[in-house]
C-alpha cells in the first residue's frame, strides 16, 4: 500500500511539475514583446567587453540565447560592478550577469540562478616589480590592485588587510595602476586576467596561480521575481542540455 502511495505521489509531483512548465511557455510567449533588462560591467573578458561599440562575450551571449528562449529582447547596460546587485534589487535591472561569484553575502541580498560557469582569483604581476610571487604580497608597502566590490577585493583585503588594497571602478584602469607602478599586483578572475596580461603584451605581465577555491558565476535576480528566476533556470537547462552553453564558452575560452 505505501508502495502504491509514493507511486501515486511521484505520478502527482511529475504532472504539477508538468503543468509549471508548460505555464512557463505560455507566459514566454505572452510576454513577446516584454524587455529582459541586463546589467553588467564591461572590463570582463571574455565574459563582457567591446568590440568597438558593442558589448560582446560569453555573458551577452548566454543572456541572448536565454531573452530568445524566453521570447524577450535582451538589453544590455555597462555599469559599475558594485552597482549591479543594487540595481537588480532596486528592480532597475531584471537581472545582473557580470562574470559574478555566488557568495553568501550576495545571497542575503539577491537570488542566483543555477551556475553557468566558474573562476578563479589569481595574481597579476609586473616582471621587476615589488611582487614576484605570493609570499611577497604581505610584505610592507605593497598595494594590491583589485576591482571594487568584487571577490578579489574581498580576498585580498581579508588576507592581506584593507590598507594594503586599492580598488578600481575598472579592471582595466587596475591594471594600468600595475603597469604604471601604482600598485604592485592585481588579482581578480583567471580568464579576465589571461586577457588582460595577452591585451598589454609588452608590459611584461604575467599570472600567479592562488589557492583560492573555484568560484561559480550565476546570473542575480531580485529576491520577489521567482518567476523570472524559474525561466531563466529553464532556459539553462536547455542550453546545458542541448550544448549550446558550451559551444558559447568554447567560442571564448581555447
Ligand atoms: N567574480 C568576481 C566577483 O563576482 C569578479 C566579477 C567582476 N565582473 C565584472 N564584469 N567586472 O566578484
Amino acid at each position: 500500500m505505501k508502495k502504491y502511495l509514493a507511486l501515486l505521489l511521484a505520478a502527482i509531483m511529475a504532472l504539477s511539475l508538468a503543468a509549471c512548465a508548460s505555464t512557463a511557455k505560455t507566459d514566454a510567449a505572452a510576454s513577446a514583446s516584454g524587455k529582459l533588462t541586463m546589467a553588467t560591467e564591461a572590463t570582463f573578458q571574455p565574459y563582457e567587453y567591446y568590440d568597438g561599440d558593442a558589448i560582446v562575450g560569453i555573458d551577452v551571449e548566454v543572456a541572448q540565447a536565454i531573452a530568445d528562449k524566453l521570447g524577450m529582447e535582451l538589453e544590455v547596460t555597462d555599469i559599475a560592478f558594485d552597482s549591479i546587485i543594487p540595481g537588480v534589487q532596486t528592480g532597475k535591472y531584471d537581472m545582473g550577469m557580470a562574470g559574478m561569484t555566488v557568495n553568501e553575502e550576495r545571497l542575503e541580498q539577491v537570488n542566483f540562478s543555477d551556475s553557468y560557469s566558474t573562476g578563479i582569483q589569481v595574481v597579476i604581476v609586473k616582471e621587476g616589480g615589488k611582487v614576484q610571487s605570493l609570499d611577497d604580497m604581505g610584505a610592507d608597502g605593497v598595494v594590491i590592485g583589485t576591482q571594487s566590490g568584487t571577490t578579489g577585493f574581498t580576498y585580498a583585503s581579508s588576507d592581506f588587510g584593507d590598507e594594503k588594497v586599492k580598488a578600481f571602478t575598472k579592471t582595466t584602469d587596475a591594471v594600468a595602476a600595475l603597469i604604471n607602478g601604482q600598485v604592485d599586483c592585481v588579482m581578480l578572475d583567471n580568464e579576465p586576467a589571461k586577457a588582460l596580461v595577452a591585451a598589454n603584451a609588452d608590459a611584461g605581465l604575467s599570472i600567479l596561480d592562488t589557492a583560492y577555491t573555484v568560484e561559480d558565476y550565476a546570473i542575480a535576480i531580485n529576491k520577489d521575481n521567482n518567476d523570472l528566476l524559474t525561466k531563466v533556470n529553464a532556459a539553462l537547462a536547455e542550453l546545458k542540455a542541448d550544448g549550446t552553453l558550451q559551444g558559447i564558452i568554447d567560442k571564448y575560452i581555447k
